[in-house]
């Protein structure tokens, strides 16, 4: 399973990029505004420049038009860049220009295995369910993510599933064990997975031990 990291913060992906877990980047409107003012295109081009692997840089237009005119200007910015369409009939029609000019497209906001079914067969090379997002309503999106791995499985679909919106490390290592083509998540995620009560007391104790036995 690729890790993406689910951020536009530069040192959250040098940091995620060290640790060897930065198989790519995702970003949306609301993670680029937490960096501030800074200038879409530059900001991405940062990131490319930081990650070799797929970084997603969402539209923001709500006709396919628009949606088609920024993904060929983001297409521009780096030969990694991912354009992020929104699941609609307006945002897979554009799936489908884009992926037809050689431009691969990553379809968010995807809430159902109907939804994901349309972006593959729209040309999606990317297909993002948010697991979190679906949980938060009372939702399985751990269910909605099973669902859509087996369907692209009948198939020969190029579409690659994304598990995005994940909150917590159960999230990542479910995502994993159904076979997720890749996670993408926060950084605080990224801690998660690190962390482990027991590696502490365990390391604090090797080393109070080594150093009462009169080792430096
Ligand atoms: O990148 C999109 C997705 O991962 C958003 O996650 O936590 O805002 O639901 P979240």
């Amino acid at each position: 399973m690729k890790f993406f990291l689910d951020t536009a913060n530069l040192d959250e992906i040098r940091e995620g990029a060290s640790l060897g877990l930065a198989d790519g980047v995702t970003t949306n409107p609301t993670l680029i505004s937490k960096e501030g003012g800074v200038d879409f295109k530059q900001h991405i081009a940062a990131i490319c420049e930081i990650v070799q692997g797929p970084v997603s840089a969402e539209v923001t237009s709500l006709d396919t038009e628009g949606m088609v005119r920024e993904g060929r200007e983001y297409a521009k910015i780096a030969s990694n860049v991912v354009v992020k369409c929104p699941l609609t009939r307006e945002g897979l029609k554009a799936t489908g220009i884009l992926d037809g000019e050689g431009i691969k497209v990553n379809v968010t906001l995807c809430f159902s295995a109907a939804q994901a079914i349309l972006a593959a067969k729209a040309g999606a090379s990317f297909i993002s369910p948010f697991l979190g997002r679906l949980d938060d309503i009372g939702e399985n999106g751990l269910v909605l993510l099973s669902d859509i791995i087996e369907i692209y499985s009948n198939y020969g679909w190029k579409t690659e599933v994304l598990a995005a919106s994940l909150r917590n490390p159960i999230h990542v290592i479910e995502a994993a064990r159904l076979g997720a083509d890749i996670a993408t998540m926060p950084f605080k995620v990224i801690d998660q997975l690190f962390n482990h009560p027991l590696t502490d007391k365990g390391q604090a104790q090797f080393l109070a031990d080594w150093h009462k036995s009169g080792h430096q």
